[in-house]
């Protein structure tokens, strides 16, 4: 055995010095940090791979394994991996956080596939990997040119047609339609851009052997050894390769943690704060990974890993009989659902199985497939139990200190007998469940009827253990399959299973349905089984097998059209994002990827645990001796002021007596290392006095807490005159309920700050939008004048809003202890901390009044807005203010007022995020627009295509619309989408299928371009010439993946007529560029866009007379020309927007410069009995004007999409308030990947058609361009809409045909609730409305 003294740390913790492996969450949940893993293995005598997390993994679990980092496949150096390339070719890397973890998970399926994959494969191995910037469809077509195809066409890549004369789309490489669908298809439009499929041959890892690294040789001669090592504070890791020493460990410590995968006992320790002393790694123990069948059934080892299990039953299904198998395939369906692949890499099923998690997928299958656990003690004596007496409580099984589950025995299933898994959660791939079944029902003839003669029936989701339905399962004995049956099996359940008001977890409706819902599929699946097999003369109505049809999804397919409208220069070129080759390699550097200077401290801060409360006392006494603590710094060690805010100084940098949220900043403590700073600052112990708090804007509204001098209104025509004037045939009142939103930007806020000269001058690097504000803050709460304090951004792993203001107090915080300490402190939030601290997307309430005729016709709206500030003003006002802008969309109302109000809630201070309060607005508005149709039965599309804007159209603030391009972008989705026909395919759908419905829509937008506060339109940028002809540009907008450096660099190098690659565009700086805005509203490109031309057209007219002469044959031989001829080859740059400005008093002005204009289709498909539901289709047509680079504006346009479908139909925050008393009051619930779902490539529409609207200008921007970066994002409420077209004819079907509420985000509890049919009667009223958290 080899012994050793180590520190038992994670394999992301090591610090070897490499920069590609990325922590996004630490908890399994994003993919960033996905490394691959090779070992030899014995039995096959081949090299195996897989994808990992590395952030779960113990350093000592890949000893003897070669590990291969991003950095170990390619770079810019030696060339790029052909994965590499294919991604940065395709535009899938925009802020690049994610990139490596993508690369990783892709490498790692070439390498351990014996062959191309197929595409379907592909996308399944990215189910664990999360993007939240590019929409996913550039990642999935730059890995599908390595997929396994038979058509030929994958190895060429022209856009000619091929034989039977379809054009070919090199995204896919298959026919598509892109060319001759268009309408006003040029020959200058192109679909994509072509990159080459690369040949598998070239990167299995045999024949690219030159870069490839191969497995190592020296690691197939190596012999396993036996490992012991002793950690700090005594712990101890044992790896046994064989299973007596298991037992002789056991024996000698009773309390040893068996572990495998570690994906439950990493949590448990870097989560839960769980202890354990010694640890053995059951991983290599040959007896605990046998697989192996006999004639009565499968032997599964407690060690084996998911995905071999799933390898393993796929051979067993191909093997065996159909009969015998219904239990394996059970397991293997439902292990397509369970975690990512990295996650099932190494989890294994003991590990599963012996946390006897409530939601474990795999326990009600293994229960109700009547497996039997074999469990073996220390004297080796084994005994077996059924799987179903095997759970005891929560987290709890029959295993005694002395034994270990040595495997699982399943049984073939007989003759009739058959077994189905349920799970159904928030989003179909790497979730935990919200409720999961495991049914089996074995039927036999008795008297010429078919009874039941054996059954189980457990559920998972729904109690502390997963529960078997037992009184129930007594019911159905003997009882014959029918309808009775069915009938009484579902009273049964009710009294079986019984969730309480203030179940953890909460939905306790939607549960309740789901157990009945599943029940029923069973049902209804068993009956079509036997009908199959002949033993029933009668199988479900035709419409009723929409009850039990598995959810499949063809692969993902991507459109893209867009004209090419200049030629030859740099500008309309749709260039790659210039830092791609650098993010898919892992050399672009972040934050956390710099090497800490010397002497640095780690920060972390000390957060209040209480909603509203008084500050006691704080006692340090236990973080003081805490290993690694430096210091605490608390309100009263501030050099400078402690009153911050970015427009208001309303908050505390540290609170001094009163807390006003969970999770505001009390102080910091700084350590040795960031883990040590944590604990540390877990140890410094407040006491409060609780006081009351304010947690929902309902509350806020009734108690009337209100920000001061935040009432905002806006008026048009006479709305009171309107309504009493007898012109409105209806009038209908309502109100719409908008969900928030986490930013989840994959890189957590970061800041690095140093003292220079001894503290006299401040520098620091931050993960901001906005570099300025960080050093006004830092320079605020220092006491320091501006001038002594920079920051710099080089790049940021993606903002959306959420670093736009609340990422200074993070930097602020930090800058305390280095100004005092006169050291280096480095700051990174943990996932879960900058979810709960940071802000998100404000929920809104908006209460309406609509007046409108027969014919559709809007004539008055009054509408009151109330958004949900938080604990500090921070940007809420300037949120409510676009939101109110917003709140028309397209339609042109003659009469409307609008009001507004900011509300103060005891929750941190919400914040921007992209549309800045426009998406809600415009969500307000199209509810109350979907909801006149439904009055008038008429279609939604018809009602907005009657109430559109026009041009010339006088907006409800006095802004005249202008070059409005609604009409023609409405019009050319209607072909492109073929909305007629659309309808009516869905429509015969619905009337076939009585359980799935699908639902269509068509929304339009209308964004406003510019900040709304005047002065923000300004931006500067420096540009320097070189004598070799090289530019250097910097600028005052930050890159956070939204290709704005590529951008402007294209600006430039079009200026200068000089190719994109002689231009360079430097770090944003505080010390370059004063005074910057920040990166936000869309605006950037246009505002650095032009200032950096103006800084261009400055040094060229200072060239001209030199250039005139005409005897330079480059670009560089004039500049070193103009440099002897004393030429200043250095300029500042500045623009301000033209002709804005809005003078709230009156309610009159033109707040912005331009719109943007846009419009999707969405066709949806739902399942009513469980809420699960997927986007067919999507096409979505944008005015951009003349795109400066349509590849990166196609990409913001998907990449906005998808964030905004995880905002309409997957993202819920849940807070502790009056509806969620399951949570503590004012605490975070959603705060991690776990428990907050943002889309995965698996939720992106299956055919993803984008396209920019054709020769359109925009006299008012840069180039003749528009702003792109915001105003897709609303579209996505298209997919809202047609789930709730879905719902309407599901309602139908129960002859429900009135107007019902659908709250954002439409997750499946929503979805399913607003099916009524006879399951949800027994659990719900009808008009019942799942609780949201605004
Ligand atoms: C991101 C993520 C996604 C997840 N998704 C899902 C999901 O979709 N569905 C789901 O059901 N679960 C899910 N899980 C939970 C978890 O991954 C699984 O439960 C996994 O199978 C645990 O296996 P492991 O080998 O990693 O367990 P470990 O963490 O290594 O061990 C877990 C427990 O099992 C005990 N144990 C292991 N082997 C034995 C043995 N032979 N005898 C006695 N005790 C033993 C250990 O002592 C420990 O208490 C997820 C977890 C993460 C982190
Ligand atoms: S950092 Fe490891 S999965 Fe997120
Ligand atoms: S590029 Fe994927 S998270 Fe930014």
């Amino acid at each position: 055995m080899i012994e050793q003294k180590c520190k038992l740390d994670f394999l992301l913790g090591i610090d070897v010095g490499l920069t590609g492996t990325k922590l996004g969450c630490g908890e399994g949940g994003c993919g960033a940090c996905t490394v691959m893993i090779s070992y030899f293995d014995e039995q096959s005598k081949r090299s195996v791979h897989h994808a990992i997390n590395a952030c779960l993994a113990p350093l000592y679990s890949v000893e003897g394994m070669h590990v291969i980092t991003v950095e170990g496949i390619g770079n810019s150096q030696h060339g790029l991996h052909p994965i590499q390339e294919s991604l940065a070719q395709a535009h899938g890397s925009q802020c690049g956080f994610c990139t490596p973890g993508f690369v990783m998970s892709m490498y790692a399926l070439l390498r351990s596939s014996g062959e191309p994959p197929t595409e379907e494969q592909i996308e399944e191995s990215l189910a664990g990997n999360l993007c939240r910037c590019t929409g996913y469809r550039p990642i999935l077509d730059a890995f599908r040119v390595f997929a396994k195809t038979d058509d030929l066409l994958y190895t060429k890549t022209s856009l000619e047609s091929n034989s039977a004369g379809e054009l070919i789309c090199p995204s896919s490489g298959k026919p598509c339609s892109c060319g001759k669908g268009t309408a006003n298809r040029r020959d200058d439009s192109v679909c994509v851009k072509q990159y080459s499929p690369v040949l598998y041959n070239k990167i299995d890892g045999s024949l690219f052997v030159e870069k490839e690294l191969i497995f190592p040789p020296e690691l197939i001669l190596r012999k396993n050894m036996p490992l012991c090592l002793h950690g700090f504070g005594g712990v101890k890791w044992y790896r046994p390769l064989k299973l007596q020493h298991v037992l002789d460990l056991k024996s000698r410590y009773p309390d040893a943690k068996l572990v495998v995968g570690n994906t439950e006992v990493g949590i448990e320790t870097k989560f839960k704060n769980a202890q354990y002393q010694v640890l053995i790694s059951v991983t290599h123990v040959p007896e605990l990974n046998i697989l192996s069948m006999n004639e009565n059934g499968l032997d599964i080892g407690a060690s084996v890993r998911l995905t071999l299990l799933q390898q393993f039953l796929r051979k067993v299904i191909m093997q065996h009989p159909v009969e015998e198998t219904s239990s394996s395939k059970a397991i293997l369906r439902q292990l397509k659902w369970f975690a990512g692949n990295q996650i099932k890499n190494v989890a294994s099923i003991g590990g599963n199985i012996c946390t006897a998690s409530p939601i474990s997928d795999l326990n009600p299958l293994w229960m109700a497939a009547g497996a039997i656990m074999r469990i073996m003690n220390c004297k080796g004596n084994v005994r077996t139990i059924p799987a179903k007496e095997f759970f005891l409580g929560y987290r709890k099984v029959d295993l005694a200190n002395d034994e270990v589950l040595l495997s699982v025995f399943l049984p073939w299933t007989r003759s009739l007998e058959f077994v189905k898994e349920f799970k159904q959660a928030h989003r179909r791939e790497d979730d935990i469940a919200l409720v999961n079944a495991g049914m089996r029902v074995l039927l036999k003839q008795d008297c010429g009827s078919w009874e039941v003669s054996d059954v189980s029936i457990i559920y998972g989701g729904v109690a502390a253990v997963s529960l078997i339905a037992s009184k129930t399962e007594s019911f159905l004995i003997k009882k014959k399959w029918d309808n009775n049956l069915l009938q009484g099996a579902l009273k049964i359940l009710q009294e079986d299973i019984v969730l309480t008001e203030d179940a953890p977890g909460g939905m306790i409706e939607f549960r309740k349905s789901l157990i009945l819902s599943f029940f029923f599929k069973f049902f209804s699946w068993v009956t079509n089984e036997m009908y199959e097999k002949g033993s029933f003369n009668e199988g479900l109505h035709g419409k009723h097998l929409s009850a039990i049809q598995a959810y499949s999804r063809p692969q993902t397919s991507g459109i893209q059209s867009y004209d090419l409208t200049r030629h030859e220069t740099a500008v309309g070129q749709p260039a790659i994002h210039l830092s791609s080759k650098l993010q898919v390699t892992g050399e672009a550097e972040y934050i956390d990827d710099m090497p800490h200077p010397p002497q640095a401290l780690h920060a972390a801060l000390v957060l209040s645990k209480r909603a509203h409360a008084r500050i006691l006392s704080i006692d340090d006494t236990m973080a003081k001796s805490s290993p690694g603590f430096v210091g605490l710094f608390l309100y009263r060690d501030i050099p400078g002021s402690n009153k911050i805010g970015v427009i208001l100084k309303d908050e505390e940098l540290f609170a001094s007596e009163i807390v006003t949220c969970v999770g505001q900043v009390v102080g910091v403590v700084v350590a040795d290392t960031h883990d040590n700073a944590k604990i540390a600052s877990n140890k410094v112990h407040i006491e409060y006095e609780d006081l009351p708090a304010i947690l929902s804007i309902r509350e806020a509204v009734r108690s009337c807490s209100f920000y001061p001098n935040t009432e905002r209104w806006l008026m048009k025509g006479d709305v009171e005159l309107c309504f009493k004037s007898g012109e409105c045939d209806k009038i209908i009142e309502g109100e719409v309920q908008v969900g928030g939103q986490e930013h989840f930007y994959l890189e957590p806020n970061s800041s690095l700050i140093w003292p220079v000269d001894g503290g006299n001058e401040v520098h620091m690097v931050s993960s901001t939008q906005c570099p300025q504000y960080h050093q006004e803050c830092v320079a605020h709460v220092l006491g320091l004048p501006l001038a002594k304090v920079v920051c710099k951004t080089k790049r940021i792993g993606g903002g959306f809003g959420g670093k736009e203001s609340r990422s200074a107090f993070i930097a602020a915080a930090a800058s305390v202890p280095s100004y005092l300490l006169r050291r280096p402190v480095k700051i990174i939030l943990d996932r879960d901390t900058d979810m709960m601290i940071t802000g998100q997307r404000h929920s809104f309430l908006g209460k309406y009044k609509v007046g409108f005729t027969t014919a559709g016709e809007v004539l008055a709206l009054d509408l009151q807005l109330y958004n949900n500030g938080g604990n500090s003003i921070d940007l809420s006002l300037a949120v409510l203010e676009r939101a109110m802008f917003h709140s028309d969309n397209v339609y042109d109302v003659p009469n409307m007022r609008v009001r507004g109000q900011v509300c103060y809630t005891n929750f941190p201070s919400n914040t921007a995020f992209r549309g800045f309060g426009g998406p809600q607005g415009m969500l307000i508005a199209e509810n109350w627009i979907q909801r006149i149709a439904m009055e008038l039965q008429r279609s939604p599309e018809e009602i907005r295509e009657l109430n559109f804007h026009n041009e010339g159209s006088m907006l409800h603030y006095g802004m005249l619309l202008q070059s409005c391009t609604l009409s023609q972008l409405w019009d050319e989705l209607k072909t492109s989408c073929d909305f007629v026909k659309a309808r009516a395919i869905v429509n015969h759908f619905n009337v076939h299928n009585r359980w799935r419905k699908r639902g269509v829509a068509m929304v339009p937008t209308k964004f406003g371009i510019s900040f709304t506060t005047k002065h923000m339109n300004q931006a500067g940028a420096l540009v320097q010439v070189y004598t070799d002809g090289t530019v250097l540009v910097t600028h005052g907008g930050v890159e956070m993946g939204q290709g704005l450096h590529t951008k402007v660099a294209q600006i430039a190098a079009s200026a200068f007529n000089i190719p994109l690659s002689s231009v360079f565009i430097s770090d944003t700086s505080t010390d370059k560029v004063p005074n910057a805005s920040p990166t936000a509203a869309s605006a950037s490109s246009d505002l650095y866009g032009a200032a950096v031309l103006d800084a261009c057209e400055q040094i060229k007219a200072r060239m001209q007379c030199i250039a005139a002469t005409k005897t330079h044959s480059s670009f560089a031989e004039l500049v070193r020309a103009c440099y002897l001829e004393r030429i200043d080859l250095s300029a500042h740059g500045f623009y301000i927007t033209p002709n804005i400005g809005f003078n709230w008093k009156v309610g009159k002005g033109t707040p912005f410069n331009y719109f943007t204009y846009g419009a999707a289709f969405a066709e949806v498909e739902i399942d009513t009995l469980t809420g699960d539901f997927y986007t067919r289709e999507a096409d979505i047509i944008m005015d951009l004007g003349h795109s400066l680079n349509p590849a990166i504006d196609v990409g913001q346009i998907e990449g906005a999409f998808v964030q905004g479908l995880g905002w309409i139909a997957l993202e819920e925050l849940k807070w502790g308030d009056a509806d969620h008393k399951w949570i503590r009051p004012g605490h975070l619930y959603t705060s991690g990947p776990g428990t907050y779902k943002i889309p995965t490539a698996n939720d992106i529409p299956v055919k993803f058609k984008v396209s920019l609207l054709k020769g359109v200008q925009n006299p008012k921007a840069i180039h003749s361009s528009k702003a792109v970066g915001e105003p897709p994002f609303f579209l996505a409420s298209a997919v809202l809409f047609a789930i709730k077209d879905a719902i309407v004819a599901a309602r139908a079907e129960e002859g429900y045909h009135d107007w019902f509420p659908l709250d954002n985000p439409a997750t499946p509890e929503r979805i399913r609730m607003a099916c009524i049919d006879d399951f949800t009667k027994q659990v719900a009223s009808h008009n019942f409305h799942p609780k949201l958290s605004v």
